[in-house]
């Protein structure tokens, strides 16, 4: 069986994630349907998701061993550079769609295999490192943003949790809409370049100078009180992880008395990622990249992800 180099999860270890994952051969990946093509990756980026996966969150033990990555650039079979839309229709998982890495093979390895309809030309100017931060954390931040948040009725804008993928992508995309964009952090070097965004960095749970009208929700138990408090009337608190706990105490008086909307999401559709795949490309918007590493180094990009010390995104650049 023909195999290729791939960085995947062999075991489930919630304690020590990075013990789950192995850097070896895998098979080469194959077609779910006749429309599927497979894609050599040049650049791929992760997630905590990926992180989530080695522990077992949302990979079960008998679907190992299972390459990891949801993000990817690539060349299609007819030599376009590409970027890949990780999510794909899937009887087999009840949500009826999965994204790579769940149940198809994912983007950390030498070839990705998705439907064609999946693939987004490469914009011009966009490198491929850059764009493959775009695909989940960029993407989900857009919907986060614009069809969830409604941000063009926005003055203000709250990002918790600041360093993360997500996060930096909502301060980045918001400050380039024009809008007054604070956002918090533990950590006073990530505060500063926060700063240098265009945002006024906070410490978490510091009161605001004024009330927002979205609130970016990835961190979780932590925050949420803070985003609740930090919330001007009618304001949306979008949601779409919660890295430091899923039950947060939730003060039901605040979200009826100030009409406030709490709005669940998951990634975004494929016009969204041609948006915000545009929006970078026209603006000369670029991802906030923490750091880049050589696929034969793609153990310690989970390392430095894991440390929790990231600013922004950690992309593996699989032609070196
Ligand atoms: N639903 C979806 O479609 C979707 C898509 C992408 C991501 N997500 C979820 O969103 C979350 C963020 O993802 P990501 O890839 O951006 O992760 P990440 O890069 O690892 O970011 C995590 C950030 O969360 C903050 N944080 C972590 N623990 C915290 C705590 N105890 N208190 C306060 N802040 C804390 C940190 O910010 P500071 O160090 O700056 O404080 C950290 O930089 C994850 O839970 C992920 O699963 C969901």
């Amino acid at each position: 069986m023909p195999t290729m180099r791939a960085a995947f999860a062999s075991r489930i270890d919630d304690a020590d994630p990075l013990a789950a994952l192995t850097v070896g051969e895998q098979p080469e990946p194959t077609h779910w349907a006749d429309d599927w093509v497979t894609v050599r990756v040049l650049a791929s980026s992760l997630n905590h998701h990926d992180l989530w996966s080695l522990r077992g969150v949302g990979l079960p033990a008998d679907r190992l061993p299972m390459i990891l990555g949801c993000d990817a650039v690539g060349v299609d079979p007819d030599g376009n550079e590409v970027v890949v839309y990780p999510l794909i229709a899937d009887p087999g998982d009840p949500r009826g769609i999965s994204i790579l890495s769940e149940h198809a093979p994912g983007t950390l390895a030498e070839r990705v295999a998705v439907p064609r309809s999946n693939l987004l030309p490469l914009p011009a100017g966009l490198s491929a490192t850059d764009a493959a931060c775009l695909p989940t954390a960029w993407l989900t931040a857009w919907r986060m943003l614009t069809t969830k948040g409604r941000v063009d009725e926005a003055d203000a804008v709250l990002v918790q949790g600041a360093g993360g993928g997500v996060a930096t992508a909502a301060v980045v995309l918001a400050v380039a809409m024009g809008k007054r964009v604070y956002a918090t952090s533990r950590d006073a070097g990530k505060r500063d370049r926060i700063a240098a965004l265009g945002a006024t960095a906070l410490e978490p749970g510091a009161r605001l100078p004024e009330r927002v009208d979205v609130v970016i929700e990835t961190v979780g138990a932590a925050t949420f009180d803070h985003s609740l408090k930090s919330a001007a009337p009618l304001a949306r608190i979008v949601v779409s992880g919660a890295t430091a706990g899923f039950e947060p105490k939730v003060n039901l008086r605040r979200i009826f008395a100030m009409q406030l909307e709490i709005l669940g999401t998951s990634m975004g559709t494929p016009d969204d990622l041609a948006q915000v795949l545009a929006f970078c490309a026209e603006r000369g918007v670029r991802p906030v990249v923490d750091s880049v590493y050589p696929f034969s180094r793609v153990a310690d990009a989970f390392a430095r992800l894991h440390s929790g010390q990231v600013f922004g995104k950690v992309v593996v650049d699989h032609t070196s």
